[in-house]
């Protein structure tokens, strides 16, 4: 018989096709290796990001499909992950973070920052570097969310060194003022403390850097996304932001920014019993996702309220770690994955 050629290992692995980037994997170039000897086959497959929701399927799919060539005893499939970096300019702020995202919302107490936290730690699950930037300056609550306020972060050679916690690196206005020290700065000083919570810190190489915008469509957040090269911004949404309409007007500036929405995250829909798992809707009316598909921005996901979790919340130890299991926890897992996914197609989109 004939040995097995590279050629047609290759081939046979075109049928198995990304589902957001709507192309076969080799393609797209995500076969990055294939070794044939005697009947084993080994071959490594990389991703465009390490939170892939699918990366578990294509590994049994190529498993599957190259154990059913001619002559091949034995197969070892290895997934990788390679996060592709957004465009830079030649004066990048931040040269070694590939992708810079924004969570927004178009009023207060949605649950923005909760969303940013667990979106965070649901990445950084998965292999990703990731951080996390509270730019909430006049109300910082991501220390407390983390457990970590008391922390001071150390100065080298005049940066700032991030808090780790929970296996992500965080930087808070919160952990430079006092208590209770609430600041209360307009435009151009808000600018100039944003910029330096990015520029002034030591971020080091990460994949994703999420960053907690202040609420609202005001001055603060749109300074904010300008301060910096986003990759896109997501935006967090409860059904009655979704009915007063609020919730579109964020999308309507930031796409006059030209921010790319990289997404729609409904907050606090449903209510999902802790006793019996039931499903109860609080509000009535089509929902973000409906709302979502109208403006035409990708809907990644709702999460659903819980009052056991937002308790842990509170006392510093976010759904992910306190109630991994949790529906919300899923919930946020599933959000991640397909974040990634559509700042994977974005990159991808520029290729
Ligand atoms: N899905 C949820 N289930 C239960 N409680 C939640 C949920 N999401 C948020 N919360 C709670 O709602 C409150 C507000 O959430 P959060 O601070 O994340 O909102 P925010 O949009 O960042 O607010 P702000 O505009 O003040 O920054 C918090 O106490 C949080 O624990
Ligand atoms: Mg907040």
């Amino acid at each position: 018989m004939p040995s097995l050629t590279r050629e047609q290992v290759l081939d046979a692995l075109r049928a198995i096709v990304d589902p957001d980037l709507h192309r076969d994997i080799v393609s797209l170039g995500f076969v990055k290796e294939v070794a044939i000897c005697d009947g084993a086959v080994k071959v490594v497959i990389e991703l465009t990001t390490p939170a892939c929701p699918v990366k578990d399927q294509m590994k049994i799919q190529a498993e599957q499909i190259l154990s059913s060539l001619p002559g091949v005893q034995s197969v070892n499939v290895q997934m990788t992950a390679q996060v592709r970096s957004r465009t830079m300019e030649p004066q990048d702020l931040l040269p070694e973070v590939k992708h810079i995202i924004a969570i927004a919302s178009g009023k207060g107490g949605v649950g923005k920052s909760t969303v940013a936290v667990n979106l965070a730690l649901a990445l950084a699950e998965t292999g990703a570097k990731v951080g996390l930037l509270d730019a909430d300056i006049y109300g910082p609550s991501i220390p407390k969310m983390l457990g970590c306020q008391h922390e001071k972060p150390l100065v080298d050679e005049q940066k700032l060194v991030p808090i780790r916690r929970y296996g992500i690196s965080v930087m808070s206005l919160g952990f430079l003022l006092e208590e209770d020290q609430a600041a209360m700065w307009r435009g151009p000083i808000v600018a100039g403390t944003v910029r330096q919570l990015f520029a002034d810190v030591r971020w080091g190489a990460l994949d994703y850097l999420l960053v907690d915008l202040p609420p609202g469509t005001g001055d603060a957040p749109m300074t904010t996304a300008q301060t910096v090269p986003l990759t896109g911004v997501v935006i967090v949404m409860t059904p009655q932001e979704v009915a007063a309409t609020i919730a579109g007007k964020s999308v309507a500036l930031f796409r006059r920014l030209n921010t790319p929405v990289l997404g729609a995250v409904e907050n606090m829909a449903e209510f999902v019993c802790p006793h019996c798992g039931e499903r109860t809707a609080i509000f009535p009316g089509p929902g973000a996702r409906v709302f979502a598909e109208r403006l035409g921005v990708p809907f990644l996901g709702s999460v659903p309220l819980d009052p056991q979790v937002s308790r842990s919340s509170d006392e510093g130890k976010p759904a992910i770690v306190s109630a991994p299991g949790s529906a919300q926890a899923q919930a946020f897992r599933e959000i991640a994955g397909k974040l990634a996914a559509q700042v994977s197609i974005m990159s991808m989109g520029r290729e």
